[in-house]
C-alpha cells in the first residue's frame, strides 16, 4: 500500500488581526520544532495581509505557510486579486483553490478553478483543490456525481501528485458541527482516489484531505479512514491546543 504523508492544513478564512495571526502562528512553529519526528506536516493557510508577517514569525520552522487563493493571471490590472508569485515571494508553498465559501460567495467555477490551478502550478506552488456536494445534493444520492464533475473540470493539465493535493469538503459539514461519519468520508475518499486515475501524474501518491467540523475529539477516527490522507480544518484551526490535537492525532 502506498504511504503518504499526511497533511494537516489550518484554513484560517476571514478571522484574526495580526497580534492574533502572529500569536497563533508562533505557538504552532514552537509546538513543531520541540516535537521532532511528526507523522505529519503542518500547514497554516491565514488571510492575505497576515501572510508576510506570519512567514517571518515562523522562519526556521518546518511550519508551511498557504493562501486561500490567488488569480489565474500573473500580474496586472486585476483589482483585488493576489498573484501566484505574490504568494511565493511571501514565502507560500501551498494555495487553496476552490473552497466551497469562494464557489459559492465568488461565483467561481470548476474552468476558473483549473486556470488558477494552472497559474499556482506555473509558479511552483501545490494547489489544494477543494470540492464538495451540498446537502440536498447529498440526499438526493448525488455525491460522487458531484464531485466527479468537480474533479473533471478543476484539475487542470499537468497535475501531480507531487503539486495538487485534493480537498474533500461536503459543504453541509463545514462550520456546521455535522461531520460526515467515517463511511460517508471512506465511500467518497476511495471514489476520489480512483477517479484521480488520468487527471493527476501518479494519482495513488496524491494526497486527499478531508475537511467539515473537523476537531479534536474526531480526529483520530477521520483521519483513520483509507484514503485520508489529512485534514482541511476551519474552525479548530484557530485555536492552538485544538489545531495540534487534531494534527497529532495522525499516526
Ligand atoms: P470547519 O472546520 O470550520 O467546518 O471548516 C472546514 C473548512 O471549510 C476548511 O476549509
Amino acid at each position: 500500500m502506498t504511504t503518504r504523508r499526511k497533511l494537516i492544513a489550518g484554513n484560517w478564512k476571514m478571522n484574526g488581526l495580526k497580534a492574533d495571526g502572529l500569536a497563533l502562528a508562533s505557538d504552532l512553529a514552537g509546538r513543531l520544532n520541540g516535537a521532532g519526528a511528526t507523522a505529519f506536516d503542518l500547514l497554516i493557510c491565514p488571510p492575505f495581509p497576515l501572510l508576510f508577517p506570519v512567514a517571518d514569525a515562523i522562519a526556521g520552522s518546518a511550519l508551511a505557510l498557504g493562501g486561500q487563493d490567488c488569480a489565474a493571471k500573473t500580474s496586472g490590472a486585476h483589482t483585488g486579486d493576489v498573484a501566484p508569485a505574490m504568494l511565493t515571494d511571501a514565502g507560500c508553498r501551498y494555495v487553496i483553490l476552490g473552497h466551497s465559501e469562494r464557489r459559492a460567495d465568488h461565483g467561481e467555477g470548476d474552468a476558473l478553478i483549473a486556470a488558477k490551478a494552472a497559474a499556482a502550478h506555473a509558479q511552483g506552488l501545490i494547489a489544494i483543490i477543494c470540492v464538495g456536494e451540498t446537502e440536498s445534493q447529498r440526499d438526493a444520492g448525488q455525491a460522487n456525481a458531484v464531485v466527479s464533475g468537480q474533479l473533471a473540470g478543476s484539475i487542470p493539465t499537468g497535475a501531480t501528485a507531487a503539486n495538487t493535493v485534493i480537498a474533500y469538503e461536503p459543504v453541509w459539514a463545514i462550520g456546521t458541527g455535522k461531520t460526515a461519519t467515517p463511511e460517508d468520508v471512506r465511500a467518497v475518499h476511495a471514489h476520489i482516489r480512483a477517479e484521480l486515475e488520468g487527471k493527476i501524474v501518479d494519482a495513488g501518491a496524491a494526497k486527499i484531505l478531508y475537511g467539515g467540523s473537523v476537531k479534536p475529539s474526531n480526529a483520530a477516527e477521520l483521519m483513520a479512514v483509507e484514503n485520508v490522507d489529512g485534514a482541511l480544518v476551519g474552525g479548530a484551526s484557530l485555536k492552538a491546543d485544538d489545531f495540534w490535537a487534531i494534527a497529532t492525532s495522525c499516526r
